[in-house]
């Protein structure tokens, strides 16, 4: 297993040697190297099982350092770094050649971010190259929210897991890209759309779908959890899988004769409902359940993200 810690120092030793360390971000914790040291990347993708096709997001200790490394970058993206960095949001950016065509799996842009936790950012500060990092789940497994959820699925294979506690945010980031300069959303994240929108205006949303396989940010299934989820009415579901061991996940709690029931957030916010959404659906994965019972949650704001994962989740 890993060694667990909050040693800025250590984990930067290891990044220097060519190491892959598990990091913690406000979203969810991410496997991490130099983003400019191919060997490194390598190993980032065998650790997660990952394809080579799908690129990595680099991650910069300030807006100065991410434009370094793009190139003619669209007003409307100063405007949104100028708005929400540090925070959950990618700009996809044209890349500058010191970004190796590994990281980016071979397209000329970047997903660049600046991540909002007070300890990677002081280890970013600290490092002279920016760090490549995906979420540090298996590939096609939920993201991680924990230094534990981390070291339960890849402890063997790295050395260090640096632990900035339970993530704040809970969903992995927005990303944007851009066309002809006009922003475009191809996940959806830690950022709503409406708080995008009341910075640089109405924008499109291009999420990759099975109607629409080639748009870039996200793989159609790549949220899913090990136990089958029905998305849906929760007591009509209940009734058609009666016979099978089921957990339930509700919104703001539902009555409904399950043993295992787990609830996103009591109070209806939608925050802490982004917060606890990958720890339930893990939690359920240790009970040995038939089927995981969901519901959608409203559909705007955060809302629109939970929604999201719980749709690519679901069979
Ligand atoms: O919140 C997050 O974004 C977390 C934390 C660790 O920062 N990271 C994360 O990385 O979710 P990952 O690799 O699991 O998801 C990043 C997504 C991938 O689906 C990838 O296809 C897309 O971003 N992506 C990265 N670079 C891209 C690019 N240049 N163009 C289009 N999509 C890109
Ligand atoms: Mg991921």
């Amino acid at each position: 297993m890993a060694q667990i810690g909050t040693d800025i120092t250590h984990a930067k030793q290891l990044l220097e040697a060519g190491n892959v360390v598990a990091i913690p971000t406000e979203t969810v914790y991410g496997l991490a190297a130099n983003a400019l040291n191919r060997d490194a990347i390598v190993k980032v993708f065998e650790a997660k099982n990952r394809p080579s096709f799908d690129p990595l997001i680099v991650h910069v200790p300030s807006k100065g350092a991410a434009l370094d490394l793009a190139d003619s970058i669209p007003k409307k993206a100063e405007q949104l770094m100028d708005a929400f960095w540090p925070g959950p949001l990618t700009l996809v950016l044209p890349k500058k050649d010191v970004i190796p065509d590994l990281c980016t799996s071979g397209l000329k842009t970047v997903g660049l971010r600046v991540p909002n936790l007070p300890l990677t950012l002081e280890l970013l500060e600290t490092l002279d190259y920016p760090l490549a990092a995906p979420s540090a789940n298996p590939f096609g497994y939920v993201s991680p929210t924990t230094a534990q959820h981390v070291n339960d699925q890849l402890g063997e294979k790295l050395p260090y897991i640096l632990d900035g506690g339970p993530t704040t945010v809970g969903l992995e980031s927005t990303i944007v890209g851009f066309v002809d300069d006009d922003p475009i959303v191809y996940r959806l994240g830690g950022i709503s759309v409406e708080d995008l929108e009341s910075v640089v205006g109405s924008l499109k949303v291009e999420l990759n779908t099975s109607s629409n396989p080639k748009a870039p940010g996200m793989l159609k299934s790549h949220y899913s959890p090990s136990v089958p989820l029905f998305l849906g009415d929760i007591s009509k579901n209940s009734a058609k899988h009666q016979t099978k061991k089921a957990g339930v996940l509700s919104f703001s709690g539902i009555e409904v004769d399950c043993a295992h029931q787990a609830v996103l957030s009591k109070a209806g916010n939608m925050n802490e409902a982004a917060a606890n959404l990958f720890r339930h659906l893990r939690s359920f994965e240790g009970m040995e359940l038939d089927v995981i019972l969901a519901e959608e949650v409203p559909d705007e704001g955060l809302g629109r993200a939970i929604n999201d994962r719980l749709r690519r989740a679901s069979c």
